[in-house]
């Protein structure tokens, strides 16, 4: 990968294992992490985020294991702006074909309240820090975190200093998941107008959905010039959690019509990698969650599942196939008709004529009102009664 801007291409930043394991609860052991890591360089993530190799000792034999590993993602490790955390951080990703230090410093009036720092002062650490990062690796990524509410002047400011002293990725954290899309472009779209050097370096974007907003703030600071988006498989992350890889990634390809930016991701290899990290995050992926839910292609109510078997494009914008599902599912309940029963009896392979389909329709609808789901060994078991009948 190149860090040079290219207009038309969007880098795919992955912080499961660093933001996403922050969310309580969600630790992954050692093995789990080398196993997600090689999933993610399997289906084209350009920079994984591996881990906090200063948190812990766990932290920083994943983040060295996964650099020596990965073939042909860029590996990166988290560092606070402070000489400790980025030596650590070098240390672990030093193996890595392409090693990358991110290092991060509050900058917003509460964040410099923290570490009781003067802007003077902090923009003093900036220098300092992102220059020690950049003489230990070519590759240096740059945040101010809560850039969102952070004084546009100072922020100007720092983001300049950080660039002269090396960065190559300058990262704009919505830390709090408090911006809305339209100021999301705007806000990327006047640093890269107004900072000296802003054109020779790719600007991220790294939201937090605290309103529901992740994917759409994401998507608007690509629109206003951002080239890196950072996410997480199935959105994990502090809170309400980071932009969701599956569903940036999956409107950019939908959506190319009006958003035309290209990822390198192979879109078929996102089921199983979100349900590989639902199981070992222990985080449970909601059922109407957008691509990866259980319910994203499934369809129960009459009118849509007879338009779906009649042509797909009816009720769904995107092929399950694209995702790695093998097809649409049609579960039958209270809502479906008969178009759909008759398809299941087809499946199952009952070839039944219309006086029979009526009343087993009737019989199946009794069920369906007293089951919420009805499954495949309730049908046939609806078949033999009905023949029992006979
Ligand atoms: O949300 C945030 O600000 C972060 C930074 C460490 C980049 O995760
Ligand atoms: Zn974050």
């Amino acid at each position: 990968m190149t860090t040079a801007p290219d207009k038309d291409r969007v880098w795919i930043f992955d912080t499961t294992l660093r933001d996403g394991e922050q969310s309580p609860g969600a630790t992954m052991t050692h093995d789990e992490k080398l196993e997600i890591a090689e999933l993610l360089d399997d289906m084209g993530v350009d920079i994984i985020e591996a881990g906090f190799p200063i948190a812990s000792e766990g932290d920083f034999k994943a983040v060295s294991e996964i650099a020596e590993r990965s073939r042909n993602s860029v590996i990166c490790g988290l560092a606070r702006a402070n000489f400790k955390d980025i030596d650590r951080c070098a240390e672990a990703v030093k193996n890595a074909a392409q090693p990358r230090i991110h290092t991060f410093i509050g900058t917003s009036e509460l964040h410099r309240a923290i570490p009781n720092l003067t802007k003077d002062e902090m923009a003093e650490k900036i220098h300092e820090t992102v220059t020690h990062a950049r003489n230990l690796v070519d590759n240096v990524q740059w945040s101010p975190m809560d850039a969102t509410r952070t004084e546009w002047d100072y922020l100007c400011r720092v983001i300049e200093i950080a660039i002269k002293a090396g960065a190559s990725t300058i990262n704009i954290p919505d830390t709090v998941g408090y911006t809305a899309p339209m100021e999301s472009a705007d806000l990327i779209k006047r640093l890269i107008e107004t900072v000296p050097g802003a054109d020779d370096v790719i600007f991220a974007t790294h939201c937090h959905n605290d309103l529901g907003m992740a994917t759409a703030n994401s998507l608007a600071a690509v629109a206003g010039g951002a080239r890196q988006i950072e996410c997480t498989i199935n959105g994990l992350g502090e809170r309400a959690g980071n932009t969701a890889l599956e569903e940036v990634v999956m409107a950019l390809k939908v959506r190319n019509d009006i958003m035309p930016w290209k990822t390198g991701i192979d879109t078929r290899k996102i089921m199983h990698i979100s349900r590989r990290v639902a199981t070992v995050s222990g985080f449970n992926v909601q059922f109407n969650k957008a691509i990866v839910g259980k319910n994203a292609f499934a369809h129960e109510s009459g009118i849509h599942q007879d338009g779906m078997l009649k042509n797909k494009e009816t009720f769904e914008i995107m092929r399950p196939e694209d995702v790695g599902l093998s097809g649409t599912s049609l579960p039958l309940g209270k809502h479906s008709g008969r178009a759909a029963l008759r398809d299941k009896l087809g499946q199952l392979g009952f070839e039944v004529g219309d006086n029979q389909l009526k009343d087993l329709f009737v019989r199946f609808k009794e069920l369906a009102d007293r089951k919420k789901e009805v499954f495949d060994d309730d049908i046939i078991a609806l078949m033999r009664s009905g023949e029992d009948a006979e």
